[in-house]
């Protein structure tokens, strides 16, 4: 810590060839650089007193704000009295979590792999099907993201996101989110994996049917493929519920849970899955090794996050339907611009009426101080994952700076 403020043009002098010249002076030009200085509920504050409302929070890692003090309070209790642990030993507090995860989760998700990053559970999930179905073809949704991983990208869409680190791992295809026809001509004896989000959060945030799952669900049982349910965006109370999948009434055989699971302060991530499906690795326990997955300290805040998420969503559901009201009236007053709003749960997906405006209105709004995100497959799409601490003063906030915005889009 410096004891003079850390301007930007400082910290780019100072420091910027340590996280790679280029790549800070692209960011630079972008105008998206922020040095933070602290987070604290709704808001996230840089080094030189700028103020911004957080309403990406990193797609849901900070769901509960930053620094919730239910989560604070529950780290500093396990930093007290808790080791970090090892990954091939037991504890209460791991225990704990897996009940709760058990108890809270799908019906019949007993079991649960620890794991670090959203992108390791996802390759955790899918190496899980191909052992225990003996299989290798793994169907995904197109323009889903998984992760940067090697399996996790193998599912990422042809583009600047992926086609630098070709060739990937073999035998994964895209069927088109949303569609069971796309799935039902896909699926064969041969697939051992369905991977699916909720919904569809980087590209377009748009929902599928609510007949959609039910009937994935009974082709994955069909032919034997295991359903494997990305909700490392759509858990922890952003669609409304504890998970996203319970909105659709089925279980899947696997679910991914990260970023929120984290509480927002300890990298956690966890694959939770069928009770058997790991039977394939017979009498050897130790073929997924990850040495910081499930430290003690980060199972007392993962679970302190999974109880402050069900204490908050009742109102967090109700705020949910004021900010929705909010957007709807900025869409109806500005349709040039803005198109539609799409809202399940606490995600909203406002449709730009091209990529040009929708980037606009994302650098725009960090320039006012507000943090909103779109994504490197669809610009056209901006997201809000707004916390589910926001409150009426923060959504007026809001509202203010995306009214100006939309206006000077006309
Ligand atoms: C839906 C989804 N799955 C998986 C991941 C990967 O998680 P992580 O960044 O923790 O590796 C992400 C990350 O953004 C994600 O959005």
């Amino acid at each position: 810590m410096t004891s003079t403020p850390l301007t930007r043009d400082a910290f780019v002098e100072r420091y910027g060839r340590y996280f790679g010249v280029k790549r800070i002076e692209a960011i630079r030009k972008l105008n998206y650089l922020l040095i933070e200085a602290k987070g604290e509920g709704p808001y996230v504050y840089d080094t030189e007193g700028r103020r911004y409302l957080d309403l990406w929070n990193v797609g849901g890692i900070h769901g509960l704000g930053h620094r919730n003090p239910a989560v604070v309070r529950a780290m500093e209790e396990a930093l007290r009295g808790e080791d970090f642990g090892s990954l091939f030993y037991f504890s209460e507090a791991k225990a704990r979590l897996a009940e709760t995860l058990a108890r809270t989760g799908p019906p019949g998700l007993e079991v649960s792999v620890p794991a670090v990053t959203g992108s390791e559970a996802i390759d955790q999930a899918i190496k899980i099907a191909r052992g225990a179905t003996g299989r290798t073809e793994i169907l995904h949704g197109d323009h889903g993201y998984h992760g940067v991983t090697g399996f996790a990208l193998s599912m990422m869409a042809p583009g600047e996101m992926r086609d630098w680190a070709e060739p990937l791992v073999p035998d994964f295809r895209a069927v088109e989110y949303g569609s069971i026809d796309s799935l039902e001509r896909a699926i064969s004896e041969r697939t051992a994996a369905v991977v699916l989000e909720p919904l569809r959060t980087d590209y377009d945030g748009r929902a599928p049917k609510d007949d959609y799952f039910p009937a994935v669900r009974r082709l994955c049982d069909e032919h034997g493929a295991k359903l494997i349910v990305d909700e490392v965006v759509t858990g922890m109370g952003r669609l409304g519920r504890l998970w996203g999948i319970q909105r659709s009434g089925i279980s899947p055989d696997m679910m991914v849970t990260a970023k929120g699971f984290s509480g927002g302060l300890f990298p956690m991530a966890a694959v939770m899955l069928r009770p058997g499906i790991l039977d394939f690795w017979g009498d050897n326990p130790y073929r997924i090794i990850s040495s910081y997955a499930w430290s003690n300290v980060g199972a007392s805040v993962s679970r302190a996050a999974i109880e402050e998420t069900l204490r908050l969503l009742p109102s967090a559901n109700a705020m949910g339907d004021r900010l929705a009201a909010t957007l709807e009236d900025l869409a109806a007053r500005h349709p040039g611009p803005l198109r539609s709003v799409r809202r399940t749960g606490l995600l909203y997906a406002l449709d730009f009426r091209d990529d040009l405006a929708g980037a606009f209105f994302v650098m725009g709004m960090f320039q006012r101080g507000v943090i909103v995100v779109a994504s490197s497959q669809n610009m056209a799409v901006p997201k809000l994952y707004p916390p589910l601490v926001l409150g009426d003063e923060q959504i007026a906030e809001f509202a203010e700076h995306a009214d100006a915005m939309l206006a000077s889009l006309g």
